[in-house]
Order: structure tokens, then C-alpha cells, then sequence
């Protein structure tokens, strides 16, 4: 990854749970940002298995979506050569970073994550410890591999902050090990609302308010026409009186490039009937080519098989390197 006779370049990490299909907000907020990325950055993206499990999984249906994220992120433009892509449960320093860092993180910091406050509400009847320590199981992705920048949506941001948080308590105990990580948030589409509810974000266990990367273009527009928008006509972005047609403008602006403004000047004088589905047709057109491409990638098992194991070998090379130099660090016998 490292070009020869140059500055090593800056690393990127990033990582999606496969714990539902693919969605409009996760592309948007996320996936949509690491493709330019690879231009100038040693990219690194996961997909986080391990994480998924902290709420319950059916294990025949994580098998098939781990496979078809992986299919999805190829179609999506992600470079299996640049970059390294791997699963997270085929890197074992993963789990054993966690628990050293899980000893340098506090219980308050964890008890004030606004995602454990959030799922332990929804799944009141299975607060696991993995869901608590969650956090610390991603301050580990990130640390391995001395990531520079990590892209994420807005919900993450917190827990990139809790990260290097633990990093720079760990390097002033220890001395410079870890590098501290910066949120790499996008302008437009950091946080995609629901179509249904424009209070609440766009998440995967919300099917009605969600558009997955795979829906067929009839079930998007759809979805689209359907959404929730306000009693007046005008097509204006104000986030805070029009929360509805807001999210439709910003998910039309980050699917076609255009600005607010000039996204509100191709509809003025036009009402939401023309709108909606207009901002249906964009997202059909950004995501067809991905439906397609990952379709044919899918069919093709030995090819993706190809990647996860290169990508597993190529990461547990560097994660290798980190994980040897904490285990010194805090004072472990050199196997
Ligand atoms: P996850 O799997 O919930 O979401 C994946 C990425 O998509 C972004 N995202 C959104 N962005 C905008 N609008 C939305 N509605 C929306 N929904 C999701 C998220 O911000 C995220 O960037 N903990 C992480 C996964 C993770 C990770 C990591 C990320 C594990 N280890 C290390 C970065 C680095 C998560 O649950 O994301």
C-alpha cells in the first residue's frame, strides 16, 4: 500500500455492521465518501460481523448479508487492490486489542453513548455486555491500524471521540502507541432521515422509512411518493419548519452533486407532486448500477472469497504490528 520513495500516505478506516441490508443513509453518509478516499489515502474497510452481533442475529442470514455487503461494497466502487476489504471476525487482534483498551476505558464514558442509551431502550430484554462495550470493540478497529481519518455518518461521531479519548489516555500512561483518529464527516447526507418520519433517522429496522441499495427502482419510487412532507408547496431546504422536504433535498442534492441552492431552483414554482417522485428518479438512477453490478458479483462466490482472505491477510499483517507493540507496552511476556 505504501508507495516507494514517498511520505507514507494517511490512513483511512472504516466499517459497516452487517446486521440489515444496505441503506440509502449508510451510502450517503458513509460508503458514498470512501470511494474518492481511495485516491489518496491507504484505505481500510471492514465489515464489522463482530459488532453486529451485540444485538441477536439469525447466523444463516448474517452468513448471506456479510457476503452480499461485501458484493455490494465492490459495486459501490470500492477497490479490492488499493484498498484492503475483510471481514472483522477473520482478524483476531481485533477482540484482543478490545480487551486491553476495554481496561483503559471507563464505565461513565460508556454509559453516556447515545447508541447504548438508544438500543438498550429497544432491545430492553437483551442488554448485553457486548452491547455496553460496543464502543471499545470500535475504538480497537480504528486503533490497529493507526488510522488517520475514520468516515463516518453523524451518529458515529461520538464514538470516534470516545476513541480517541481512550487512545490518548492510553499514550500518556505508555507513551506515543496509537495514532488519534479524526471523524471524517460529510457535508450532505451525514444524517439521512426517515422517509416516514423526518424526526428520526433513516435506520434498517425501519423498512417503510428506508431505502436499501437493493430495492428495485418501482419499490424506491415507491417509498418516495410516499414520503412525509408538510401542508405547504414550497420546495425550500429549512431544516428546522420543513424537516420533511429538507431531507428530500438533501438526499436529491447528495445523489445528483448540486447545491441546496441550485436544488431549489430547478423545482421553484413546482409542487411536491412533481418533486417527490423527482427525487425518487435520482436515487433509481445513482443506485442502478450498484443493484446490477452487485447482482453479478453475488453469483460469483469464489471472487469474493478471493478478497476477504487477501483483504484478512493484508490487515492481520498490520494489525499484527500494533497489537505486538500494546502487549509490550503494558507489560506482557513476548511470546
Ligand atoms: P452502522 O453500521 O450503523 O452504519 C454504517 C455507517 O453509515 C452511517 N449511517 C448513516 N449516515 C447518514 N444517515 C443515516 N441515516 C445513516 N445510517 C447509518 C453511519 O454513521 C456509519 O458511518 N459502529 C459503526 C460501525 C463501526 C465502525 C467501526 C465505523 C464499527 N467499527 C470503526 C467506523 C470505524 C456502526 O454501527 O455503523
Amino acid at each position: 500500500m505504501e508507495q516507494a520513495n514517498s511520505a507514507p500516505r494517511k490512513r483511512i478506516f472504516s466499517g459497516i455492521q452487517p446486521s440489515g441490508d444496505l441503506t440509502l443513509g449508510s451510502y450517503m453518509g458513509a460508503i458514498k465518501n470512501w470511494v474518492p478516499l481511495q485516491d489518496e489515502y491507504d484505505c481500510i474497510y471492514c465489515i464489522v460481523d463482530m459488532h453486529a452481533i451485540t444485538v441477536r442475529q439469525d447466523p444463516a442470514l448474517l452468513r448471506r448479508r456479510t457476503l452480499e455487503q461485501l458484493a455490494q461494497y465492490i459495486a459501490c466502487g470500492l477497490d479490492p487492490v488499493r484498498s484492503v476489504v475483510f471481514i472483522q471476525s477473520h482478524v483476531p487482534q481485533h477482540a484482543e486489542l478490545a480487551w486491553v483498551l476495554g481496561c483503559y476505558t471507563q464505565f461513565g464514558e460508556l454509559s453516556r453513548m447515545t447508541q447504548f442509551k438508544d438500543k438498550s431502550k429497544k432491545h430492553a430484554d437483551n442488554i448485553t455486555a457486548g452491547l455496553f462495550t460496543y464502543p471499545v470493540l470500535m475504538a480497537a478497529d480504528i486503533l490497529l491500524y493507526q488510522a488517520d481519518l475514520v468516515p463516518v455518518g453523524q451518529d458515529q461521531k461520538q464514538h470516534v471521540e470516545l476513541c480517541r479519548d481512550v487512545a490518548q489516555r492510553f499514550n500518556g500512561v505508555y507513551s506515543d502507541t496509537f495514532t488519534l483518529p479524526e471523524p471524517f464527516i460529510p457535508k450532505m447526507g451525514a444524517r439521512v432521515m426517515s422517509l416516514g418520519d423526518p424526526s428520526s433517522k433513516m435506520s434498517k429496522s425501519d423498512p417503510d422509512g428506508c431505502v436499501f441499495l437493493m430495492d428495485a427502482p418501482e419499490v424506491i419510487q415507491k417509498k418516495f411518493k410516499r414520503a412525509v412532507t408538510d401542508s405547504e408547496t414550497q420546495v425550500r431546504f429549512d431544516p428546522e419548519h420543513k424537516p420533511g422536504i429538507s431531507n428530500l433535498l438533501t438526499i436529491y442534492c447528495a445523489a445528483t452533486g448540486k447545491s441546496p441552492e441550485e436544488a431549489e431552483e430547478v423545482f421553484q414554482g413546482q409542487g411536491y407532486g412533481v418533486f417527490k417522485p423527482a427525487v425518487g428518479d435520482a436515487v433509481v438512477e445513482l443506485l442502478r448500477p450498484i443493484r446490477e453490478e452487485a447482482g453479478r458479483l453475488m453469483a460469483d462466490k469464489a471472487y469474493l472469497e478471493g478478497i476477504y482472505k487477501e483483504g484478512a491477510e493484508r490487515a492481520s499483517h498490520l494489525a499484527a504490528k500494533t497489537l505486538r507493540k500494546v502487549y509490550k507496552k503494558v507489560g506482557f511476556v513476548a511470546r
